[in-house]
């Protein structure tokens, strides 16, 4: 995929609409709680941590110590750091971190921006203790018809499409010694309301929503006011899939 540029503009509006609300991501936190056992004490990488939105949130639901790895100056620059959450400049493929330092590894709605998938999953391999997880949160193709941004612009699947496959990013892992436990779709709800949610998208601050041409993404918000008008409590909920490998 191309690569993404974040300046501090962008950084702001992905902050804005990007940004899961934490009451949504109960389900996340459930799946996560069990796929990585984490506890006090604990520290967890997050890997391409953007505005820390997850850094934060496993901070306040694990009590873990967080490495928020993050290569946008912009994006890190938002991240709540403190002696808890550590905003460090570096990439997947060149984590900067000592070997063997964390109890599992978290990537969200990442894998399709690495440049080198082989060279991240080594990079994994010599930051994680021996045996814990990598748990990654991503749309991947064929599997991403729940996600609310292909329900109501559809050409989105198409650049989803272009995404690593699970079994791509799988036979990639496997190279540094991992191989998959589980693969779950799994609800966050990004707004109260189909109406909620439509009003806080910013189409800037979405890769996906970006590169559709102007009339799609028109079809699309005119789909999405529709639903919203037709059934006005129906909360946002949308769909990810959390692959985890050990
Ligand atoms: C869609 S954002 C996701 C941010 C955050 N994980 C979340 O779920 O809100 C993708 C992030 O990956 C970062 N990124 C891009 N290339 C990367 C790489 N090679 N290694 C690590 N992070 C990378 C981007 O700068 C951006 O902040």
């Amino acid at each position: 995929m191309a690569e993404t540029r974040y300046d501090s503009r962008a950084a702001a509006d992905y902050q804005a609409a990007r940004e899961v609300p934490r009451d949504g991501l109960d389900a996340w936190r459930t799946a996560v709680s069990a796929a990585a056992g984490l506890a006090p004490g604990m520290t967890v990488l997050d890997v391409g941590a953007g505005t820390g939105a997850f850094a934060s949130a496993f901070h306040a639901w694990f009590g873990v110590r967080v490495l928020a790895v993050e290569p946008a100056a912009a994006m890190r620059a938002l991240i709540p750091a403190s002696e808890e959450i550590r905003a460090l400049d570096g990439k997947a493929e060149s984590l900067p971190v000592p070997d063997g330092c964390a109890d599992a590894a978290w990537l969200g709605s990442v894998i399709h921006h690495l440049d080198d998938l082989e060279a991240s999953a080594r990079e994994l391999r010599r930051a994680l203790k021996p045996g814990a997880p990598v748990l990654i949160r991503n749309s991947f193709p064929g599997r991403c018809d729940r996600d609310l941004r292909v329900r109501f612009f559809p050409e989105t699947a198409g650049l989803v499409d272009t995404y690593p496959t699970v079994d791509r990013v799988c036979a990639a892992f496997a190279t540094a010694g991992f191989a998959q436990v589980s693969l779950r779709p799994l609800p966050q709800r990004s707004a109260p309301t189909l109406t909620a949610y439509a009003d806080g998208l910013r189409r800037a601050a979405d890769s996906k929503l970006r590169a559709l041409p102007d009339a799609a993404y028109a079809r699309g918000l005119a789909r999405l006011r529709a639903a919203a008008e037709a059934d006005p409590t129906e909360p946002a909920t949308s769909w990810m899939d959390l692959l985890v490998l050990t």
